[in-house]
């Protein structure tokens, strides 16, 4: 059963639990004035721009934009979900959770996701029983013991064969008066075109059913046992299953990779099983998808953040391929990631069924590291000649681009420029290109004062916030409204009252303001929870920068620039005017009926200011 908290034990447990003496276990933290700084545990720097701040009880990284409260840390130090960070803490400073109820809403969510388990697994085991029992097995059998897949792996990983016809298991369901719906919720079983019944989704197909972490069996992948198409099919996500976040193998792998720190990351069923026939239990596949940070963060959960990762490749294109997805997610996760590729016409599976595993060990052995791997490989496609000079440097660029950290990325820059004998400003000035073609000229800051030392933080802002393309005098003098609600909350019912936000023509400012103003009353309390409750990136981190910075604000400045805004808003609605009758002039409808919509909502606005004032 799982146990729902309540709010006032998490309260209990972050009081309990400070921030700084969480914090403390993993990162040296120094004190400097109010706060405390390090080196952030989540990408890799050399110099501290992790923060702290046992005031606020909150967390910010001005390198990489990591923030939030003790529990945000928890999750994301050991890749596990919020309520899972709540016990630990509960159990680590000894405040038990008592059982209790859940909402309606909770509740039946609840029953669903228990629901389609429980379907999965009795089909689970309609699959495994067809795959043992000779009489509907035989085939399927065969096949398994030809690609060389022993019986005690059949038994554990469950794997079964899904017969020919179009309604087993339909019909396995029915005998057991089992709902329909939910076995189709579940994707086991497709509603026909004409809403004339089911049919099922799996017909002749291996079966190999996907376990999550506590061995629910959340999915399946089907294998055709000759070369019709689709090869695979899987099952369509679900409330319990997300392709990008589930990993083939990882119930079996979680105790290999936990003692030995390192885990195999490879492309196919076949190959996962074939990796453990071996005895390579720290093993886990990707289904189908390229390997994303959910699945880096699962993975990091397993071999800690100072483990490893080698990621099995069965070609250099593969792996460059994948490589250049994947760096900048293992980067910004702060994790060690290698490449290990076979050699051509190899996968795990068959390089380990002709070769064992001592010769893939050694293989292993030479895994290079990602960044490494990928110049190599680049270099080996493309050539030192001038033209290969450029095709690599150009298809290495969007990914020196998603690297957060500035200092990681100068050392890549700086090592790729030395690798192809050119000069490092040529590099950068190419990756400066791809920045502003493809962000915008904001973007342009992340590249000033070349090597990115340049002190852009001049405004109080970190980099990170700072290169948010926020670019009018309008979204300039937003962004301070938004500050001085974080820093200096006596001011909210000043903005309240005046309907400030109700002018904001930035979404995403003015729901941030939405949002503060709706825990004004509570907001010095759970500034934390406050930018928990941001869901969107880089709206929680400049929140989490306002809130983390020292103050400037008092209650003169505030009206200046209030009063400021207000009359910016005033001059606007001139210009608007002014516009209205020139498209009058000219006979300009289209224009024309913009405009005067436009000016029907400012008056809107207008009016309930003045309604305000009256009150
Ligand atoms: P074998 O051919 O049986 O050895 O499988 P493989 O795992 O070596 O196949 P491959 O390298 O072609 O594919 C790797 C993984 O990608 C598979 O294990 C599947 O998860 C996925 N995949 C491959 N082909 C398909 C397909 O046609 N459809 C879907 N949905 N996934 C596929
Ligand atoms: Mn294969």
């Amino acid at each position: 059963m799982t146990v729902f908290i309540s709010e006032d034990k998490i309260l209990e447990i972050k009081n309990a639990a400070d921030i700084v003496d969480v914090i403390s276990e993993n990162v040296l933290l120094k004190k400097t004035g109010k706060n405390y700084i390090g080196l952030c545990p989540f990408h890799s720097e050399k110099t501290p721009s992790f923060t702290v701040s046992p005031q606020k009880q909150i967390f910010y990284c001005f390198g990489c934009a990591a923030g939030g409260n003790v529990f945000s840390f928890i999750m994301k130090r050991d890749g596990i979900s919020f309520p899972e960070a709540v016990r630990m803490l509960s159990r680590q400073y000894g405040i038990p959770i008592p059982l209790q109820k859940m909402s309606d809403a909770q509740n039946r969510r609840q029953s669903e996701r228990e629901g389609l388990l429980g379907v999965n697994r009795h089909a689970m085991e309609f699959y495994h029983q067809m795959l043992l029992n000779p009489a509907s097995g035989e085939q399927a059998a065969a096949y398994l013991e030809k690609r060389g897949v022993q019986q005690e792996t059949i038994k554990t990983f469950k794997i079964g064969y899904a017969p020919e016809g179009w309604n087993n298991l339909a019909n396995f369901f029915l005998k057991k008066k089992m709902p329909l719906d939910t076995i189709e919720k579940a994707g086991l079983i497709v509603e026909r075109g004409n809403k004339n019944g089911f049919y099922d989704r799996f017909r002749n197909r291996i079966i190999f059913p996907i376990f999550n972490l506590n061995v629910d069996i959340i999915g399946f992948g089907g294998r055709v046992m000759n070369d019709d198409m689709p090869k695979y099919m899987n099952s369509p996500e679900t409330l319990i299953y997300n392709k990008s976040g589930s990993l083939y193998g990882l119930h079996l792998a979680k105790q290999t990779c936990r003692e030995k720190e390192i885990a195999y990351v490879a492309e196919g069923y076949f190959d996962l099983l074939a990796l453990h026939q071996n005895g390579i239990n720290n093993s886990v596949a990707t289904l189908g998808t390229s390997l994303t940070s959910e699945h880096v963060q699962i993975i990091k959960g397993l071999v800690g953040k100072d483990g490893n990762v080698v990621l099995v490749f069965d070609s250099d294109d593969a792996g460059i391929k994948a490589a250049l997805r994947s760096i900048g997610i293992f980067l910004n996760a702060g994790m060690n990631a290698r490449v290990m590729v076979l050699p051509s016409g190899y996968d795990p599976d068959s390089y380990l069924l002709e070769f064992g595993k001592a010769s893939f060990l050694k293989v292993a052995e030479k895994a290079q590291s990602i960044m490494s791997f990928l110049m190599n490989a680049l270099i080996e496609k493309h050539g030192l000649s001038v033209e290969g000079k450029i095709r690599v440097v150009s298809e290495m660029r969007e990914t020196l681009l998603s690297i957060e950290d500035r200092v990681a990325r100068s050392l890549y820059i700086k090592d790729l420029a030395e690798r192809l004998e050119i000069e490092e400003t040529a590099v950068l000035e190419k990756v400066r290109d791809a920045s502003l073609r493809t962000h915008g000229r904001d973007e342009r800051n992340k590249f000033s004062n070349h090597k990115f030392s340049g002190d852009d933080s001049k405004n109080g802002f970190p980099n990170t916030v700072k290169q948010r393309p926020f670019y009018s005098k309008w979204e300039k003098l937003e962004l301070q409204i938004i500050e001085m609600m974080v820093q200096f909350p006596t001011i909210l019912s000043e903005i309240e009252e005046r309907r400030i936000l109700g002018l904001f023509e930035d979404k995403r400012l003015k729901s941030i303001g939405q949002l503060i103003l709706s825990h004004k009353d509570r907001l010095d309390a759970s500034l934390a929870d406050l930018i928990n409750l941001i869901d969107e990136k880089d709206q929680k981190s400049i929140v989490a920068a306002m809130a983390i910075a020292e103050s400037k604000w008092d209650y003169a400045a505030c009206l200046t620039i209030l009063a400021r805004f207000e009359s910016l808003r005033n001059k606007d609605k001139k210009a608007l005017i002014k516009k209205i009758k020139e498209a009058e002039e000219n006979n300009d409808y289209e224009l024309l009926a913009k405009l005067l919509s436009e000016k029907q909502k400012m008056a809107v606005l207008t009016e309930k200011k003045k309604m305000t004032l009256l009150k």
